[in-house]
């Protein structure tokens, strides 16, 4: 289970507390990606708390016959939307197969198109691919943009060939992944502020 927002932690004028929900593309158990997303939720500063989702393998195929007027959206497409609805920005990270993106992830977007809370947030789209990721990062701009999304196109983030970069415990360690892992989160806390 995703963990829910602990939603006493504040911090007092300073502030804004920011929190981000981070959905992995890949439902590999040693995914990459899902890596990436952790390693981010780690490195997060005070006051910004990310929260790496963890159902995207529990939603049931799209159908909007289960989702219309008179129907109540299925139980875990109802939580994923709840945690959208409490993010102040989204982080997704998904790899590429055979040039486009996930089944899986396609699949929780459509759950999340026309949905009010999800348009106008702010994403960041990552990327840790085999060869590159960059067709996948494109159709999943493209498909973002046409949900409305508030992209953040200059923090996106393409990392080919992560897996050789983590270390055996899946901690991402190298210095340049780093850094452009946290501009990434910098610029997606400044537009959540
Ligand atoms: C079915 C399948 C198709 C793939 N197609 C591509 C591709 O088109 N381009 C690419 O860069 N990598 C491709 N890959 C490699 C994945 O990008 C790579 O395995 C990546 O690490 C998967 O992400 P994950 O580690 O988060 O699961 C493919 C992998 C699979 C299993």
């Amino acid at each position: 289970m995703t963990k829910a927002f602990d939603l006493r932690i504040a911090v007092p004028e300073v502030r804004r507390y920011i929190r981000v929900l981070a959905i992995s593309g890949s439902l590999r158990a040693r995914s990459s990606n899902t890596a990436l997303l952790e390693s981010a939720a780690r490195l997060a500063h005070a006051g910004m708390e990310i929260a790496v989702f963890t159902g995207l393998g529990d939603l049931p195929h799209f159908n909007p016959d289960l989702d219309g007027e008179g129907h109540e959206a299925p139980l875990a497409v109802a939580s994923l939307r709840e945690l959208v609805s409490a993010a102040d920005g989204l982080i997704i990270s998904s790899p590429e197969y055979a040039h486009g993106i996930p089944g899986s992830m396609k699949n929780a977007l459509d759950w999340l198109v026309s949905y009010p809370d999800f348009a106008g947030k702010p994403v960041v789209v990552w990327n840790a691919s085999a060869a590159g990721g960059q067709r996948a990062q494109a159709s999943l701009v493209e498909i973002l943009t046409t949900m409305s999304a508030r992209l953040l196109v200059e923090a996106s983030l393409v990392e080919p060939f992560l897996r050789k970069r983590l270390s055996p415990g899946a901690e991402l360690t190298d210095d340049d992944a780093l850094l452009a892992v946290r501009s990434s989160l910098a610029a997606l806390s400044a537009s959540c502020a």
